[in-house]
């Protein structure tokens, strides 16, 4: 597939559609498309997308949420809703325990159950959870203003965590260099410098903690990082927006703030200061991959 677009975040959606073909399909199986999916569960589409909206009506925060579960679903080991097991069977250690849990959001993985229950309870156990994490995942994307996409077929849930070393293989969020991160993802298939870029523009909704952005705003060597660590000390535990232009909107912002050296990862700022990946990331954006 060959891409030529000025919006990068336009091209996450694309990838975020794909994703569960290129991750590790080996757990999954077709089982029905999106149209089959109207016909076997009429009210499937309503559900997912009032529920989705409710719960972000009352928590904005939780569209990031749920894009976060379910790229650290698919990453590890494939979409196979995975990371929803809390007590897996064997004693195997539960995938929200090993290095990347604390950023995952309980409550968003409440809402992926949420919505389970309900279409399991309009339709019978017709949708696995990987099928629902994608859906919801979708809906947030469109609820916040992006795109909609169509989805792959349907995938089949994992009994079993994802191992250990492939959770451990998540990319971390704040300080991993370009060099890094660009080996990560070309591990699971996604090798162009654009894909880093585009599945980077997930940012555009998300929050972090202060903690992940230390390094950044201890060097206080500009306003913005100034700005931070004052916001940091006066109040430690605030959730700061990655796109301080436009926080809650599926969109461009988080681009457009790298490019006035306001991204808030050193991560993110990496991404136009590496010549591999500057180009992508500020527009006129090129990219092949598939
Ligand atoms: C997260 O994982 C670390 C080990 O990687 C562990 O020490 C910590 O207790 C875990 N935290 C939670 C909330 O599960
Ligand atoms: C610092 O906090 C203020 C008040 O909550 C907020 O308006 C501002 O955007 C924050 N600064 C940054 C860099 O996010």
């Amino acid at each position: 597939m060959a891409t030529t677009s000025s919006s990068p975040v336009l091209l996450a959606v694309v990838l975020l559609a794909t994703m569960a073909v290129l991750f590790s399909p080996a757990l999954s199986a077709p089982v029905y498309g999106d149209e089959d999916a109207l016909s076997s569960c009429p009210p499937l589409h309503d559900i997912v997308r009032s529920t989705v909206r409710a719960a972000l009506r009352q928590e904005t925060a939780l569209a990031a949420g749920l894009l976060r579960i379910f790229f650290h679903d698919c990453f590890p080991n494939g979409c196979d809703a995975s990371i929803l097991l809390l007590r897996p069977r064997g004693g195997a250690a539960a995938e929200t325990s090993l290095g990347p849990n604390l950023t995952i959001q309980r409550r968003a993985m409440q809402l992926i159950e949420d919505i389970r229950a309900e279409v399991h309870f309009a339709c019978g156990p017709t949708f696995s959870c990987a099928d629902i994490t994608a859906l919801a995942t979708r809906a947030a994307v469109v609820a916040s203003g992006g795109p909609s996409y169509a989805l792959p077929k349907g995938q089949l849930d994992s009994f079993f965590p994802a191992p250990q070393e492939a959770v451990f293989q998540l990319p971390d969020p704040s300080t991993a260099s370009v060099a890094t991160l660009l080996r990560a993802f070309a591990s699971r298939g996604l090798g162009d410098p654009g894909d880093l870029v585009a599945l980077s523009g997930g940012h555009t909704i998300g929050r972090t903690r202060c903690r992940f952005f230390a390094d950044r705003s201890a060097r206080m060597e500009d306003t913005f990082s100034r700005k931070l660590a004052a916001n940091c000390s006066k109040y430690p535990d605030r959730l700061q927006n990655l796109d301080v232009v436009t926080p809650d909107l599926f969109d461009n912002g988080f681009f457009k703030a790298l490019t006035y050296n306001q991204g808030v990862f050193t991560s993110d700022m990496a991404l136009v200061k590496d010549r591999t990946t500057k180009q992508a990331t500020t527009g006129g954006l090129r990219t092949r991959h598939g």
